[in-house]
């Protein structure tokens, strides 16, 4: 508030009058000159943040035992307020035989010992609190551990549980009727069937994850209640809201009046086997519309939670990898239920990579502006600890520019913990791999196609031991080789470091008005230069301009539109020759691959 009022009376010698309507507050504000100022809406406070992704186990050991836990997590809460980071979300922290590490909770209402107990999340909760930092939780509804109490009770027939999961006879062979066959032909995720025989209930369970991971049944009443008593009880602990994982599983076809599914169709390719993701083409475990129903009734406890309790908003954020309608329904339906905060946008990860030219970047962003519905709010993601990290998958001399189109363009950043520093995948060999994802698929030579280890290692604090993420000099998975060189501390040694304009720009984005309220023109100005303009009447003009290409490319400024000369260089990529406070003339300019320019121009 304070802010916005001085802004506007430097900026403008303007006065301004305080209105408080209907318990929101508006400005109205007179000119003496110029254009009249936009009316500036009042943000909550998760509309223009920046949610940084934790992965507990590596983020920072506390106790020396080589595993990331929830005090290491308390004793850097620092980091993001200096680092202008306003929400952390953490991956599972919940009790978990560990088969996928924490994706296979078998208590939803306790913390997992190697982390740490209740009491240390209640302090990290509440340290973070006194800090200004909200914390988001993962939400694990579509399985449970095959080791929890809702599996053993479902698995016994217990009344109550019997279709807490989704259970189903064998096929009938009709060559060999003491032979056993799988419902239907439908692959799991980490590769092999979906179903997987339980000798004491003597019926097949599904499970669209590892066996060890049963997918609960959403067409169960108990099923849903109880997955909205688990919310309720964290928000209670303090809990800002949930990161939503692996939503689009959450429903499957449901068998014909003879108990029997459908087959997968197949999706013809060569290059996989039966057994692999990818063989069928999944029209019957992803994407279900009745999956949206419990999406949205989660919302509706958010919005009442906040109601009776007077708290903030507590935020959902579904995590889908969907075609672009499916994903886009995750906001709501936009006729009468609300959905997700917002789904997180995998644009970036899925649709760009090194090979993408100006274009690319230009379509797809535009792309995810155009589908949102009208009032929404976007997000950027570049990466998470399912997917190979930012420079790997783009290139060392980008990870500037990416940060910088996460931090600029409208809407929520989210960045995965090392993206600040550029952090690269490590390298782990096939003894050291822990994922089970690349040891159900894989072997010696293919396991790096599968395996999620590489953007899992621990996050690099300095060059001391273990990267200063433990004391031990054995970790749960080995530290990437290239500590000594990225690092944060280092990088806040350097003269210039990619750690320094990420945290340059993530301060121009809490003090520029146009960030966070104005408007956007994303263009290609050639085939390797990328443009962004944020403009609002009045207020400055911030671009970037974005080399994304291999090769020297040079662009003319004066076809855009929205931009008045001279520019001013705010912040540029760590190899830019252009240093903070260079002039730019509005004409050509000619950028090195992967340079990235930050300007401030007058108000258009
Ligand atoms: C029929 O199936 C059972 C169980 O899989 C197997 O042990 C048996 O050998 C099969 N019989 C024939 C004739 O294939
Ligand atoms: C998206 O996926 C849904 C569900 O699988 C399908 O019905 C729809 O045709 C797809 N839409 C696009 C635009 O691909």
């Amino acid at each position: 508030m304070q802010k916005w009022c001085k802004v506007l009376g430097i900026t403008l010698g303007v006065v301004v009058v305080l209105g408080v309507v209907a318990g929101s507050i508006t400005w109205a504000v007179l000119a003496s000159q110029g254009p009249p100022p936009p009316e500036i809406k009042d943000l909550d406070w998760w509309e223009h943040t920046i949610i940084y992704q934790i992965y507990p186990r590596s983020f920072k050991d506390d106790n020396g035992d080589g595993i990331g836990d929830l005090k290491g997590i308390t004793s850097k809460l620092e980091h993001f307020v200096e680092t202008g980071v306003g929400a952390i979300w953490m991956s599972p922290i919940f009790v978990s035989p560990m088969v996928d590490f924490g994706y296979d909770i078998s208590d939803f209402y306790d913390i997992q010992p190697e982390y740490g107990t209740m009491a240390d999340f209640e302090e990290l909760v509440k340290k973070a609190h006194e800090l200004g930092i909200k914390v988001l939780l993962d939400f694990v509804p579509n399985h449970a551990s095959t080791e929890s109490v809702y599996f053993t009770r479902s698995e016994a027939r217990t009344p109550g549980y019997e279709n807490y999961f989704v259970w189903a006879d064998p096929r009938t062979d009709p060559n060999n009727a003491s032979n056993r066959l799988v419902p239907s032909n439908w692959i799991s995720q980490f590769g092999g069937s979906v179903w997987e025989w339980s000798d004491t209930r003597q019926q097949y369970y599904l499970h669209q994850f590892a066996k060890e991971q049963a997918d609960f049944n959403f067409r169960e009443t108990g099923v849903k209640i109880e997955m909205l008593n688990i919310m309720r009880f964290w928000m209670e602990k303090g809990a800002d809201g949930y990161r939503l994982d692996a939503i689009p599983h959450l429903f499957e076809t449901a068998p014909d009046a003879n108990g029997m599914y459908p087959d997968e169709p197949l999706s013809g390719n060569m290059f996989l086997n039966p057994d692999q993701p990818g063989y069928t083409t999944q029209i019957h475990v992803r994407d279900l519309i009745d999956l949206y129903d419990v999406v949205y009734a989660w919302r509706d406890l958010s919005d009442q939670f906040k109601e009776e309790t007077g708290s903030d908003t507590k935020i959902m954020l579904a995590e889908a990898y969907a075609n672009i309608t499916m994903t886009m329904l995750y906001y709501g339906n936009e006729r009468d239920r609300q959905g997700a905060h917002f789904p997180f946008n995998f644009d970036f990860i899925t649709s760009l990579s090194a090979g993408s030219s100006a274009r690319d970047f230009a379509y797809m962003i535009n792309r995810w502006l155009t589908y949102m519905p009208y009032g929404k709010v976007a997000n950027w993601v570049f990466g998470n600890h399912d997917q190979k990290r930012m420079p790997s998958r783009f290139r060392d001399n980008m990870v500037d520019g990416l940060n910088a189109l996460n931090l600029l363009l409208p809407g929520v950043a989210v960045t995965y913990q090392g993206e600040e520093i550029g952090m690269k995948d490590g390298y782990i060999s096939w003894e050291d791999t822990k994922d089970v994802s690349a040891c159900n698929q894989g072997n010696p030579d293919n396991y790096l196609e599968y395996s999620r280890d590489p953007a899992r290692t621990p996050y690099h604090w300095d060059s001391s031991t273990s990267a200063g993420f433990s004391t031990n000099t054995s970790t749960w998975l080995p530290i990437a080789q290239d500590y000594r060189e990225i690092n944060l501390e280092a990088q806040k040694e350097a003269p210039r470091s990619h750690y320094k304009v990420y945290k340059a720009l993530s301060y121009l984005r809490r003090s520029e008005t146009t960030l966070s309220h104005g408007h956007h023109h994303i263009q290609a100005l050639t085939q390797n230069v990328l443009v962004v303009v944020r403009y609002l009447v009045t207020y400055d003009t911030i671009v970037l301009l974005f080399n994304v290409g291999t090769v020297p490319d040079t662009a003319d400024l004066t076809r855009v539109e929205m931009i008045t000369g001279p520019l001013t260089v705010y912040e540029s990529s760590i190899h830019s020759v252009r240093v903070n406070g260079n002039t730019i003339q509005l004409g050509e300019v000619t950028l090195q691959p992967g340079e990235a320019l930050i300007l401030r121009a007058p108000p258009t």
